[in-house]
C-alpha cells in the first residue's frame, strides 16, 4: 500500500483532481476486470494507477524523453506529442517508482493506440481507461462495460470503434495503430467464435 500512496501524492503534483478521478476509476475497474478474467488483479491495479503519470507533462517534455529513451516516433506523434504519454507513463513508472514488471509496463504503453497481440492486462487497461465509471454513462457506455466484462476482445474491438468514430466526428488524427489493434481484436473475437 506504500507505494500506492506515494504515487497517489505524484499524481496529485502532477495531474488535475479530475484527471485523478479518472485514475482511480481506472485503477478499480482494472483490478475488477482482472479478477473478472482470471488475470493478475494486483498488477491490473499497478497498472491502472499509474496509466496516466505524463498525463499533463508538456510536448517537448514528451518528445524529449521519448527520444532519449531511443523510441521510433512516427511522424504522426511527432506533430500530436500528446500521444506519446503512454510511453512516456511508463518510463515514469520504472524511473520513479520503480516498476520492473515488463507487462505493467507494455499494458501502461498500450493504453492509448492499443497493439496487435496485446496481452490479455494490456487489453484490460485499454478497456478500463475507456470505460471507468467517470467517462459518462449514456446507453452506448454502459453496454460497452457489460461487453468487458463478457467477452475482453470484444470489447477491445468495440472500444477502438468508439475512439475512431470519436475521431472521425471531432476531425481528429487517427493513429494507424488504433486500426490495426481493431482488426486484431476483430480477428481473434472470430477465432474464438469458432
Ligand atoms: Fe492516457
Ligand atoms: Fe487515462
Amino acid at each position: 500500500m506504500f507505494i500506492r500512496d506515494q504515487v497517489i501524492a505524484w499524481l496529485s503534483e502532477n495531474v488535475s483532481d479530475h484527471r485523478l478521478q479518472h485514475i482511480l476509476g481506472v485503477e478499480q475497474m482494472s483490478i475488477q476486470l482482472a479478477k473478472q478474467h482470471g488475470i493478475d488483479p494486483h498488477k491490473a491495479g499497478v497498472a491502472g494507477l499509474m496509466h496516466d503519470l505524463a498525463k499533463f507533462f508538456p510536448p517537448t517534455q514528451l518528445l524529449q524523453m521519448a527520444q532519449e529513451e531511443g523510441l521510433e516516433i512516427d511522424p504522426i506523434c511527432q506533430t500530436n506529442p500528446h500521444l506519446l504519454h503512454a510511453d512516456v507513463s511508463a518510463i515514469v513508472a520504472r524511473e520513479e517508482f520503480g516498476i520492473k514488471d515488463e507487462e505493467i509496463l507494455t499494458a501502461i504503453k498500450n493504453h492509448t493506440l492499443g497493439s496487435p497481440a496485446m496481452c490479455p492486462l494490456s487489453c484490460i487497461l485499454f478497456v478500463a481507461d475507456a470505460l471507468e465509471p467517470n467517462r459518462g454513462n449514456t446507453p452506448e457506455l454502459e453496454l460497452m462495460r457489460q461487453v468487458s466484462w463478457e467477452n475482453l476482445y470484444k470489447s477491445v474491438r468495440q472500444t477502438c470503434d468508439f475512439s475512431l468514430k470519436y475521431l472521425l466526428n471531432t476531425h481528429k488524427t487517427i493513429h494507424p495503430r488504433t486500426i490495426l489493434t481493431r482488426n486484431w481484436a476483430l480477428e481473434t473475437t472470430r477465432n474464438l467464435a469458432k
